[in-house]
Order: structure tokens, then sequence, then C-alpha cells
């Protein structure tokens, strides 16, 4: 279904998840923190930028590579990690970590996950990252950590934006919490919902169900469902566990959840090797600013010192290339593969990375550019005032130019 043509850009995707998932989980994909503003704002800014192309240019090939930590990426697009996939489809995680493997990219799994580590790294036949929540504790996390470097993932990613979830008022309507008690009568009410949704609920019952998260190892077993924003309220993750977090881990690490200049500066002084200028979707601090509009103030900030990287609001190629344009070495999408997922499992997610793929080698013909890496602040335009607007603690944007 997802490989009809009916099936052109990633918003095709995301009807064909609503259409397969019951509402619990379309709209746990879907959704942002309490009125959305930021989750709508990451993608409406990309048409605050415009784009400047050469004309009469003939562009052969297009060369998308690139390398995120010295590792080579076919694209710069990486699966960011995105928790609870197996509620989308089955063994979720090992199906978008193969899908992402094919396509030569980067797969970031979450630490809430429903599918083991060890399993996800074995689907995949290319690089995987570990995203770090402190779920259970520091022996919790330390124990995954153990786990992640001899599975064979090549870098840790923690996540700094999460000190308690954000208030999804979508998934309070819809009861997800009472839901994932995995009390069976708190079922009752969704009966009707996974009745519409044979497809989904024979796959998801084929699957095992409801799950706990198998790398959350607490000392009575996996962290259950229900446990997950108590969890993450007590063990929120602060700068000074960059430090034994360091000391655990001998890989690179980056940092996911930058929004300003001052905390780029402040991860890069933590031996970050990357960042992710990210607002976590819209999912978390509601009212933040969209992501696109704050990475010049970060890639300006750290100087090149750290690789930057964004995510957010990415649903066209041509977002990707204004990325880009504006000092990102690479982006992560949520969503656009989330949908893929849940719309037909590795299928999807390949047809959303081989419809950003296509968007993208499209984009740099019409712009007269031959590869990613020639992409600069001269393919594109920001509005005038995003230039030279001191941010009110960083001194490098008070006197410098954006690019
Ligand atoms: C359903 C869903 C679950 C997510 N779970 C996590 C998570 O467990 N850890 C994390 O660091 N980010 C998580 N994120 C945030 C993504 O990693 C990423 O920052 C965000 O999806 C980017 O925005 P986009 O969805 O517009 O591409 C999640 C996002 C979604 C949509």
């Amino acid at each position: 279904m997802v490989s009809s043509a009916q099936v052109v850009n990633i918003g095709d995707l995301r009807r064909l998840a609503r259409r397969r998932l019951p509402r619990v989980a379309f709209d746990y994909i879907d959704g942002g923190a309490d009125g959305e503003v930021t989750l709508r704002e990451n993608c409406r800014v990309f048409d605050d930028v415009t784009l400047r192309p050469r004309s009469a240019v003939v562009t052969q090939g297009c060369d998308l590579r690139t390398s995120v930590l010295g590792t080579d990426l076919a694209l710069p697009l990486l699966l960011a990690p995105v928790g609870s996939c197996r509620l989308f489809y089955p063994r979720g995680e090992a199906v978008a970590a193969r899908a992402a493997g094919a396509a030569g990219t980067v797969y970031v799994l979450s630490t809430l996950s429903g599918t083991r580590l060890e399993e996800v790294r074995a689907a995949s036949s290319g690089p995987c990252w570990y995203q770090v929540y402190l779920c259970g504790g520091r022996d919790v996390a330390l124990g995954a950590i153990a786990r992640a470097r001899a599975a064979g993932f090549s870098a840790l990613v923690v996540t700094i934006d999460t000190p308690v979830a954000g208030l999804r008022e979508r998934d309070i309507r819809n009861g997800s919490k009472e839901l994932l008690s995995g009390r069976p009568w708190s079922m009752l009410p969704f009966v009707g919902q996974f009745l519409a949704r044979p497809r989904w609920l024979v796959d998801f019952l084929a699957d095992g169900g409801l799950m706990s998260f198998p790398n959350v190892v607490l000392p009575d077993g996996p962290m259950p469902y229900a446990d997950v924003g108590a969890a993450l309220e007590q063990s929120a993750v602060c700068w000074d566990d960059l430090r034994w977090l360091r000391e655990a881990w001998d890989g690179p690490i980056v940092i996911k959840g930058v929004h300003t200049a001052d905390d780029a500066r402040r991860a890069l002084d933590q031996g970050a090797g990357a960042i992710v200028v990210s607002n976590h979707g819209g999912r978390q601090l509601d009212g933040v600013a969209p992501t696109l509009r704050v990475l010049p103030e970060v890639v300006e900030a750290v100087r090149g010192r750290v690789e930057v990287l964004l995510d957010g609001g990415i649903r066209r190629g041509g977002d990707i290339v204004k990325a880009l344009c504006l000092g990102a070495r690479a982006v992560l999408v949520g969503r656009a593969y989330a949908y893929g997922l849940g719309a037909g499992g590795e299928a999807g997610v390949a047809k959303a990375i081989q419809i950003l793929r296509a968007d993208l080698v499209r984009t740099l013909k019409l712009l007269g550019c031959a590869s990613v890496a020639e992409l600069g602040g001269s393919y594109a335009d920001v509005p005038s005032d995003w230039r030279r607007e001191p941010s009110r603690t960083s001194e490098a944007s008070a006197s410098g130019t954006l690019f």
C-alpha cells in the first residue's frame, strides 16, 4: 500500500498511518505539547527561508554523501530516537533500524523502545547510536550502556530536554496513561477503536500486546510502560551527568536538545562530539523557538568545533536543504519515518527515506548544486530580522554575522 502512486509525500504516509493505527497510537506520534505551537512552528518556519538557485547549471549526479562523527552516510539524514515504536508496528525499532541500514544511514534507538537493543543492532547493516535517558537511575543506565557497547552501538545520544514529560494533551484526552497501566479493565474504553483497526490489532497481538521496556532493566525486571512519566522525572539528566557518562562510554557523545548558543558552548565544554538542535519535535516545552530559527545562532556559537545536527519539522527534502544551507551537517527525522512505520512497517520507513532522498536530489539539481557538501548560506535567504539579532546571553551572536 505504501508503494502506491498515491504516496507522493510524507503527508500521504501520515494519512495512511492515521488509517491503520488506532487513534491513541496515531495521536501519540502526531501530537505535541500544550497548544502545539512549537510543533506547528517547527514545520512552518521552513517557509520563511527561500532558496537562491544558480540557473542554467547542469548537474549530472548529485552527491548526497556526508559523514557524521567520522561515519560515512549515504545521505544527510538520520532516523531520530522515537520511543515505543512497537506500538506502531511489530518489532518496530528493529524494522526501522533495518530500513535505515539499507539506506546507508544511522538509526538512533530510544531508551524507551519496546525491542531489545541487541535485536535492533543485529537488524541493521548500518551504524546505530543509543539514546540514553536515566530512567531507573545511573546503575540501570550503566547496564544499558554496557549492553549497547557490547552490541556495537557506536555513539551515545544524551537527551537533555526531558526533565519531566511534556503535557501532551491529546494523550491525556485519549486516556493513554490508563491504557498503559496494563489493567485489563482499563482496556475496555479502547475496544471500539482497536476493533476499527483490525490489521493493526492482529499485528499488535501477534507481537505480544502491551509490553515493557527491555532496555530499562530495574531490579525487579524490565520497566513497565505505566512508569515512564515518573521515571523520567526522578532521573532528569543534568550537566554533571555528562562527566560520569563520559567515563562510562569511551565513544562519541551527542547532546540532543540544544536550544541556545549558551547550551551549545556548554555541550562543547563537556566534550560532546556533536549536538542536536532539537526541541523534541515540539513535545516538551511548548513556546520555544522552532529549531531552524535557532540553528544559525548555535552554528555561530560553536564555530565548527563540534558537529551541529538539527531535527524538528522536516517533512520534505527541501527542508533538509535549507537546514544544511544554514549550517547543519545533517538532520534527524522523527515523525517522517514514524508515520511510515505506522503506515506499513519497513516498506513505510523505506518509502519515507526514498521520498526525502528523491526530494533532495531534485532540489539540488534545481538549485544548480552538485553536492550537499557545497550547500551553504549563498543558496538560501533568511528574513532580515534573523540576522544580527543578539541572543540575550550570547556574546558571539551579538557581534557576528550569521554565515
Ligand atoms: C512518537 C515520538 C517519540 C519520541 N521519543 C523520543 C525518545 O524516546 N527520546 C528522544 O530523545 N526523543 C524522542 N522523540 C523526539 C525525536 O527524537 C525528535 O527530536 C523529533 O521527533 C523531531 O521532530 P519531527 O518529529 O518533527 O521530525 C520522539 C518523537 C516522537 C514523534
